[in-house]
């Protein structure tokens, strides 16, 4: 009898020696969020090659292992881009691709600010695992480490800015990853989004220490 073996695609943790610990005091460390999306991303492969992506975007990058394992699944038919508004970690998302094979362009901006006319429409995997921990406001955007983590408010003083920008971002088909901790109320993210038109799944949740994470998935079908 034929035995039908199910056989999903394992996405490989991108190298990343190649970070030194003096980047780390400047950039953002893959960490337990990092790896959470990841794995979020390899659950959800046979959904996101279903739309056949041709430009995937990750905002705020960091060290870049997000959308490199990306790439490295999806391969060079698709079009990998990404920021920060931390030049070093631009540099280092380049290179983290490079050194795994994904040919990726970084843009130093906020947000999608000096990219959004380019890809406006067009892109089909959005990603952001965005600084979400609940701190005083001020140290929301003040120096380039504290950029990687501070959220202000509820953690969603970023997250909220960037909202707004994702309709006119996604191409119809297009997909968007976004990682929240429980204190940033997923629910009330979840009703923003669903006034823009968006469905909104729980792809992946993990409790990781005090941290209680959870990586949303937006479709507008
Ligand atoms: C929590 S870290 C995530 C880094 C990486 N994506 C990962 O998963 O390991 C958030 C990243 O967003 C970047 N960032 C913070 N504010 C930003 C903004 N306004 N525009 C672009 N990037 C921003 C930080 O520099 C940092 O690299």
């Amino acid at each position: 009898m034929a035995v039908t073996v199910n056989e999903s695609v394992k996405i490989k943790t991108p190298v990343f020696s190649h970070i030194t610990s003096e980047d780390l005091e400047h950039i953002y460390e893959p960490s337990e969020d990092t790896f959470l999306l990841i794995d979020a991303l390899e659950k959800d492969l046979d959904f996101i090659k279903k739309i056949h992506p041709m430009l995937c975007l990750e905002v705020g990058s960091g060290s870049g292992v997000v959308i490199t394992a990306l790439g490295s699944v999806l391969g060079g038919a698709c079009q990998y881009l990404s920021t920060d508004i931390n030049f070093r970690a631009c540099q280092i998302t380049e290179e983290t691709g490079k050194i795994n094979g994904v040919t990726i362009k970084a843009v130093c901006t906020d947000l999608v600010e000096n990219l959004m006319e380019d890809v406006k429409g067009k892109v089909d995997v959005l990603l952001f695992n965005p600084p979400y921990v609940v701190t005083p406001s001020e140290e929301v955007g003040r120096g380039d480490l504290e950029y990687t983590w501070a959220g202000g408010e509820r953690g969603r003083e970023v997250i909220d800015r960037f909202l707004p920008t994702v309709h006119s971002l996604l191409s119809s088909k297009g997909l968007f990853y976004l990682l929240v901790l429980k204190e940033n109320d997923p629910v009330d993210i979840e009703n923003i989004m669903r006034q823009q038109g968006f469905i909104c799944r729980y792809v992946m949740t993990r409790k990781t220490g005090p941290e209680h994470l959870s990586v949303l998935r937006f479709s507008q079908s």
